[in-house]
């Protein structure tokens, strides 16, 4: 097993730790642009991105190349791109309603079209579109935003789940059980193979999982954010203590 490559920045305020993630994913995926000529950003759900899309928009507008990067989402839920629950949602709100992003650049799963396991296979066909992938062959995204459950879940990978195992496929659909509902998720094969992967973390509970998942020597079923190992760069943790 890879040693995993990691660094922690540890924040006394939440304000503090919005500001130093948003800086941090401007300068990288500037770097990538630079680098490569353009940035394949994964971005993360839930709430606490909110606030840290909200300042990449505002505050860091000018230092992020919107112009050359391309989004898409680690995971998403079973719900319709306007739902209140809608990773594409939130993202839309606080991130693409505010900058000139090009709509044909963001890389959204089509729920509203598809179920669960259609809505997996065509979001896997449109990376494997966009990377021209052959079979067997894995996207190499550039900066993959991540958010960590108190019970060690990361993007839609929940405790024990199947796409844990997962070895072939980019997206799979998994019906979770302690939400009852699908959810689609990118799998570790994918987030493993990304250049780096920053952590987002807020809260006095996450923070001790945080801890717990970083110190495990390898890849724990009950903590699937241990599967997240990426073998061509580093983690960077992003920990608000507060
Ligand atoms: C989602 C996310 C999920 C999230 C964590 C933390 O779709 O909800 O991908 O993995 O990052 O559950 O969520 P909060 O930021 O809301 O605490």
């Amino acid at each position: 097993m890879q040693p995993l490559k990691h660094e922690i920045v540890y924040f006394e305020s939440r304000e503090e730790f919005n500001t130093a993630c948003a800086l941090r994913i401007a300068e990288c995926a500037a770097a990538y642009v630079k680098r490569n000529g353009k940035c394949t950003l994964v971005l993360s759900g839930g709430n606490t991105p909110c606030a840290i899309y909200g300042l990449l928009a505002t505050k860091f507008r000018n230092q992020f190349p919107w112009d050359k990067t391309f989004f898409f989402f680690g995971d998403e839920r079973v719900v319709p791109p306007d739902h209140a629950d809608s990773n594409f949602k939130m993202a839309s709100e606080n991130l693409f309603s505010k900058i000139p992003v090009d709509q044909k650049n963001i890389y959204r799963f089509e729920t509203e079209k598809f179920n669960p396991e259609k809505a997996a296979q065509s979001y896997e066909a449109k990376i494997r579109n966009f990377f021209h992938l052959a079979d067997g062959q894995l996207p190499d995204f550039d900066l993959v935003l991540l958010g960590l459950g108190t019970d060690g879940h990361t993007a839609s990978l929940f405790p024990n789940s199947r796409a844990l195992s997962e070895s072939k496929r980019l997206v799979v659909s998994d019906y979770v059980e302690k939400l009852a509902a699908h959810r689609l998720t990118m799998t570790p094969v994918v987030f493993n193979r990304s250049h780096h992967v920053f952590f987002l973390v807020s809260g006095k509970e996450k923070k001790s999982m945080a801890e717990k998942i970083i110190s495990a020597k390898h890849p724990v079923s009950e903590l699937p954010a241990t599967f997240i190992r990426p073998r061509q760069g580093p983690v960077t943790w992003f920990i608000n203590q507060s």
